[in-house]
C-alpha cells in the first residue's frame, strides 16, 4: 500500500513529528515535505497523512496551496488523517487562549477543507504541542505522535 506523510515546518518541530509517525507506521510510508510534493504523488496512495504547523489558526501557506490543488475525489479510496503542532495553551497569555478559540487550530481546518472535497478522516485530527514559538516540542509528544499513527495502521 503506498503511505505517504506530507508535512511543512518552519522550525522543525512538526518535521519531528512527521518522521516519527513515518517510524511508527512502517518501512513502506514515505515521509516528504509539502515543498517536494505533488498532486501526482496521490494517484493510487492507501493512507495520506498531512502535517503543519498552526499559523494563525490555520496551515501553513505551502499546505494550504497544496490542499487547494487536490481535486474532488482524488482521495475516495485513499485513509486520510492530519495533525498540526500548535503552542501551549497553558503556558499562553489569556488573550493568546481567546484567539485560539476564535482561530482554532490547523489539522481540524484541514479535515474541514477536505471533507468539501469528498475525504472522510480516517481518525480524528490530532495536534501536538511546542513550547513557544519555535519550540522545542513538550516532553512525550514524539511518543503521543507514534500511539496516534499507530491507530492508522491496520
Ligand atoms: C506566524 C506564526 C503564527 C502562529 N500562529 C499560531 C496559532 O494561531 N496558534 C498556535 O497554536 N500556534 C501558532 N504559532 C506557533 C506555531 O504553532 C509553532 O511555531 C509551530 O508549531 C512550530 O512548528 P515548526 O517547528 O514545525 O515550524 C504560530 C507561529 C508563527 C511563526
Amino acid at each position: 500500500m503506498k503511505i505517504l506523510i506530507i508535512y511543512d515546518s518552519v522550525y522543525g518541530n512538526t518535521e519531528k513529528i512527521a518522521f516519527a509517525v513515518g517510524e511508527a507506521i512502517g518501512p513502506e510510508a514515505t515521509v516528504k515535505k509539502v515543498s517536494e510534493a505533488k498532486v501526482k504523488d496521490l494517484e493510487d496512495i492507501g493512507l495520506l497523512i498531512l502535517g503543519t504547523p498552526t499559523h494563525g489558526g490555520r496551515p501553513t501557506p505551502a499546505m494550504q496551496d497544496f490542499l487547494k490543488m487536490i481535486p474532488d475525489g482524488e482521495l475516495k479510496n485513499a485513509k486520510v488523517a492530519a495533525f498540526d503542532t500548535r503552542f501551549n495553551e497553558k503556558k499562553a497569555s489569556a488573550f493568546l487562549r481567546l484567539l485560539a478559540k476564535i482561530l482554532n487550530f490547523a489539522a481540524p481546518r484541514i479535515a474541514r477543507n477536505l471533507k468539501i472535497k469528498g475525504v472522510e478522516m480516517a481518525i480524528e485530527p490530532e495536534g501536538f504541542i511546542v513550547e513557544g514559538k519555535e519550540g522545542p516540542l513538550k516532553q512525550g509528544e514524539m511518543e503521543r505522535a507514534e500511539e496516534w499513527a499507530k491507530k492508522l495502521r491496520n
